[in-house]
């Protein structure tokens, strides 16, 4: 009874002490942080994402703090697993409903992304999707803005690119779910609409799959290339079986998104990767001061792990975040939030990048690279590039 007195008394002094100084919204605002959920796949197959996305993560407010806009910025990791949507949406209605969150973010792959729309929707809080890459998300809410890209957006410069270049007949190798089926349609209609002939699509399962028996199909239809798109985490195991199956021995060229080579993986694909070239908007060696700094310091505090396109991702949500708080001056009404997010641009490590006001999708430089040793290691050493590239849609 007294501890409970005490305590009432307290507070009451508190709140005097502060209506004194004329400080009593400043010091609410500062003690209510703005709660950010973010989901991501830290266990399963697709947990080098989760990974990379905490990483960054924590090394942006490592080196900006951890408040914006005079508000403290808290972040409430949940990890999805990276395969079941009714998990994803489920730990999204619990962060917003109990937790409180005002920001979602995260989103590792695409279903889950679209599981968690609605929620985003019913709430009004911003959605921040910084690795799910199919054309349609931002059209499911709203209250989604997208700063990681569009395999729509990176696909489309690479088919330019192997029809510029002598490349005469392709067969496409994609996962068969959303990112993989845009990155189909794109290179088909691209590379196609340029002369190219396509002459055969061969679509792969998301789960468990057997790469040997697809590769098979496609050295017997004596392609000049095959187009790859697979999900970050997947290359190492299509490299492997490309190499294994003889397909480069027959003289097949592989071409590809970054996902396939994906930095976080290119040490264990290895020489496999030598001189393939792919598009994409973020190489671990992308040619800039401030590049270099984050790629050190993404290894420095993680065991030197390789930062990739998942980790700049999600340090461009952040800054998002961060610079849209500043504009509200702290308020983080949803409505208010993405107001200042639509139409925002930055210079990131990957190159400058925009929010587009009406897609709120980003846009962006798409870089063509080569595999290339580094070193003792191979990385994607960007040698063209295609600037203020929208998602073309799908
Ligand atoms: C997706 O599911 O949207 C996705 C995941 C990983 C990628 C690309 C797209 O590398």
């Amino acid at each position: 009874m007294s501890e409970r007195f005490d305590g009432r008394r307290r507070q009451l002094m508190l709140a005097g002490a502060a209506l004194t100084a004329g400080s009593l919204p400043l010091m609410a605002r500062a003690a209510d942080a703005v709660k950010v959920g973010l989901i991501v796949p830290m266990s399963g197959p697709f947990a080098s994402t989760g990974r990379q996305i905490e990483a960054a993560v924590k090394l942006y407010q490592q080196k900006f703090g951890d408040s914006a806009g005079g508000r403290k910025v808290e972040i409430l990791l949940k990890d999805d697993g990276g395969v079941s949507p009714d998990v994803t949406k489920r730990l999204a209605q619990e962060l917003v409903a109990r937790d409180k969150a005002q920001v979602l973010m995260g989103f590792g792959l695409t279903p889950l992304a679209l599981a968690a729309a609605p929620i985003a929707t019913q709430a009004k809080v911003p959605m921040i999707v910084t690795a799910a890459a199919t054309s349609i998300i931002p059209q499911r809410s709203p209250y989604i803005v997208r700063t990681g890209f569009t395999l729509a957006q990176v696909t489309s410069p690479l088919a330019s690119w192997a029809a510029k270049n002598g490349i005469k007949s392709v067969v496409t190798f994609v996962s068969d779910y959303g990112p993989g089926l845009d990155a189909e349609k794109v290179f088909v209609k691209t590379f196609g609409e340029a002369g190219g002939k396509v002459l055969e699509s061969v679509r792969v399962p998301l789960r468990n799959p057997d790469y040997a028996p697809f590769l098979q199909r496609v050295k017997d239809a004596r392609p000049e290339a095959l187009f790859v798109f697979v999900p970050s985490g997947e290359g190492a195991a299509v490299l492997k079986q490309f190499t294994e199956r003889g397909l480069g021995a027959a003289g097949i060229r592989l071409i590809c998104t970054g996902d396939v080579l994906d930095d976080d993986l290119m040490a264990g694909i290895g020489a496999a990767a030598r001189d393939v070239v792919s598009s994409h908007h973020y190489s671990a060696v992308h040619p800039s001061a401030a590049n270099k700094e984050y790629v050190e310091a993404i290894a420095r505090s993680n065991k030197g792990m390789r930062a990739n396109f998942h980790s700049v991702g999600a340090y461009d949500g952040m800054h998002l975040l961060y610079e849209s708080l500043k504009k509200t001056g702290g308020d983080s009404d949803g409505e208010k939030l993405l107001g200042a997010m639509k139409g925002m641009s930055w210079e990131s490590v990957r190159g400058p990048v925009t929010i587009d006001a009406a897609t709120r999708d980003i846009v962006q430089t798409v870089y063509m690279r080569k595999a290339e040793l580094r070193g003792a290691e191979f990385y994607n050493v960007e040698f063209d590039k295609v600037e203020r590239v929208r998602d073309p849609g799908v």
